[in-house]
């Protein structure tokens, strides 16, 4: 890929290269979604290529993402994770200086949960930009609800304080993966991220939400000022 001239892409493009680097010969490799985590995977497609990595194997985070790993030649396994995932590298939408994230603006938020969570590594990769003082200040909470009865997971998010959209799609609602909907929910900047993710996992229907809480291990940032390395 030629360096990008806007420098957020530029930023992005550093910040999966980056991390691409830390993936070592043998390691079983999770694919985050989304513009940025996108550089990583292509780094590593050419890493196997040139021979500078050898006998990995990879999960994706989504469909979107198996399938450009797949047509970059990229060792792929079974969906029902048989293995310890040594190192994910993924994007996210806002960062905290806990290290803590909202993620889930591509819409494959459950996956990248359930990948982050068997995963020993959790690298998050963004430009300088997704800095926040405080999860929900810049962006909404996306949450992944089931389509029976959503309609009441609005008007209980609601009741929560937030401001609730149902994420368009083609012709429609947007879909996951998994068929469900997603309904973006602008809360402002979150006091307790904690306690807000223990009434959204509390609720029948509700089937995730883009909070990550003390999951991230690593976080690679690109700006101005370089590329920065901080670890949990
Ligand atoms: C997808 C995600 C992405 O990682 C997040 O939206 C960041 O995307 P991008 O790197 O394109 O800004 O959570 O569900």
């Amino acid at each position: 890929m030629p360096p990008q001239a806007n420098p957020e892409a530029r930023f992005k493009q550093q910040a999966g290269e980056h991390a691409a680097s830390l993936v070592q010969s043998g390691m079983v490799v999770g694919l985050g979604t989304g513009s940025t985590a996108i550089f990583a995977t292509r780094k590593i497609a050419v890493r196997l290529q040139t021979g500078d990595l050898q006998g990995i194997v990879a999960i994706a985070t989504s469909r979107a993402t198996d399938d450009t790993a797949r047509a970059l030649g990229i060792p792929m396994l079974a969906d029902d994770i048989p293995r310890e995932i040594d190192i994910t590298i993924d994007g996210a939408d806002e960062v905290d200086p806990a290290m803590d994230l909202i993620k889930g603006g591509g819409g494959a938020l459950l996956r990248e949960k359930i990948v982050a969570e068997a995963s020993r590594l959790e690298v998050i990769v963004v430009d300088e930009g997704k800095l926040s003082p405080r999860l929900g200040t810049h962006w909404p909470l996306p949450v992944e609800v089931l389509e029976f009865g959503w309609r009441s997971q609005v008007r209980f998010l609601e009741s929560l304080g937030a401001a609730v959209t149902p994420r368009p799609g083609n012709g429609g609602l947007f879909r996951t993966d998994q068929g469900n909907l997603i309904l973006d929910s602008r809360f402002g900047p979150i006091n307790n991220p904690l306690e807000l993710a223990g009434k959204l996992e509390a609720r029948a229907g509700i089937i995730g939400h883009g909070l990550f809480i003390g999951i991230a291990s690593d976080l690679v940032v690109a700006g101005n000022d370089g590329i920065r390395h901080l670890q949990r």
